[in-house]
């Protein structure tokens, strides 16, 4: 029986997360399946409970786990906190201590959606299907940082670290993904300022050797954010690091239709995996049912897929995805149609999903 700690979170964490565990209970029915489901705190949440956003029980409830699905963290009531003390230094921790160094994020435009991205019409001709492999668990997000007392005011610095074999393994993930894809790899980086995105280049390089059926190019980040909006269908596989990921995963998000499209698996070598959306909390629509569920849904998706190899079901729960929204439903970030609330998308996935 796989086992799946569920960290609901803050916001619309618990929101989207109710309606993701939704379509996960209807996959069980489906095919006889029986998962062990149980639910911890995390993030806000846990702070205000026992001080702390990834308490001890919670880690252990992850590390002992087949799969961590996650809604999300943060909001403005731990906003002044010091930084080690937030919500999202309790995600960063639980990335780091589950090891979980490789973030798929597929961008992938539903044909439905055409009309929601914000892209013109003739550049989605071929569709919009680029995988997004952020590195996760090293760069500035973890090197050495800190704020001293100068003479005027403070210094304060972030260190962006890679080191060899960091970047080779984020590299094969990205190789070997796009050898079931079109065969195409973008490294993005900063090459011509960061030592880092040096050593990434040379890195990148070295493991292309062994992938000759796989193409490589390599584009600076503000190229990139910029090429994602002129001429989209160029990128197949994008390989880069944790900050530039992030960044470049919420603008692709939009050109599917909405950051509430976008689900993501976080990998390690084995099959345990950290399953969660890649937007927020959005404390701005938190408690209203404007929350697409549709990104955690397609999370649970790749949670099916990635860590519990049960393909068929993953791919039901796409198609039902597809479906819910070729008959014109919405939520109301996706533009016009016939808008749902929160529960209702669920509610539409799962009738679905049943078939
Ligand atoms: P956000 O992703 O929460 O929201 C950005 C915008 O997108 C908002 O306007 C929001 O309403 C909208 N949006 C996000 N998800 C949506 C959904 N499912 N359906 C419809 N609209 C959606 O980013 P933010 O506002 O910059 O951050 C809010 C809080 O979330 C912060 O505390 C931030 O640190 C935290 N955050 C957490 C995670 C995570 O837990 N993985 C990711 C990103 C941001
Ligand atoms: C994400 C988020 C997180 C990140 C934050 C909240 C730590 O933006 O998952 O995309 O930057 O990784
Ligand atoms: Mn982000």
């Amino acid at each position: 029986m796989f086992k799946i700690a569920v960290l609901p979170g803050d916001g619309i964490g618990p929101e989207v997360i109710e309606e993701g565990l939704k379509v996960l209970s209807a996959i069980e029915d489906k095919y006889k399946l029986k998962f062990d489901v149980k639910k911890y705190p995390f993030g806000g949440e846990a702070i205000d409970k026992y001080g702390v956003p990834y308490p001890e029980e919670t880690k252990n409830a992850c590390l002992s786990s087949d799969a961590v699905l996650l809604g999300a963290v943060g909001g403005h009531k731990w906003d002044d906190l010091e930084g080690d003390k937030r919500p999202e230094a309790g995600l960063l921790a639980l990335r780091k201590s589950l090891g979980v160094y490789a973030n798929l994020r597929p961008a992938v435009l539903y044909p439905p959606l055409k009309e929601a991205s914000p892209l013109k019409n003739e550049l989605l001709q071929e569709g919009l299907d680029i995988l997004v492999v952020r590195e996760l668990t090293g760069g500035i997000y973890f090197g050495p940082r800190g704020t001293v007392a100068i003479d005027y005011g403070f210094k304060a610095y972030d260190t962006e670290v890679y080191q060899t074999s960091e970047i080779e393994r984020i590299a094969v993930i990205a190789f070997e993904a796009a050898l079931k894809r079109k065969k195409k790899v973008t490294s993005v980086d900063k090459a011509n300022i960061l030592d880092s995105s040096r050593l990434w280049r040379k890195t990148v390089e070295e493991i292309s050797k062994r992938y000759p059926d796989v193409e490589l190019n390599h584009m600076y980040v503000d190229n990139c954010a910029m090429q994602l909006i002129k001429n989209p269908s160029q990128f197949d596989v994008i390989l880069t690091s944790n900050m530039f990921g992030d960044i470049l995963s919420d603008e692709a998000s939009q050109l599917t239709g909405s950051i509430g499209m976008l689900p993501s698996a976080s990998l390690r070598e084995d099959k345990v995996g950290l399953y969660e959306p890649i937007h927020g909390s959005a404390p701005d629509i938190a408690g209203t049912k404007k929350a697409n569920p549709l990104a955690t849904i397609l999370s649970v998706a790749m949670m099916l897929e990635y860590s519990f190899d049960l393909i068929d079901a993953a791919n039901d729960i796409k198609d039902a995805v597809n479906k819910v929204l070729e008959a014109g439903y919405r939520t109301f970030d996706l533009g016009k149609g016939i808008i749902l609330n929160t529960q209702e998308m669920g509610d539409k996935v799962v009738e679905y999903v049943k078939g």
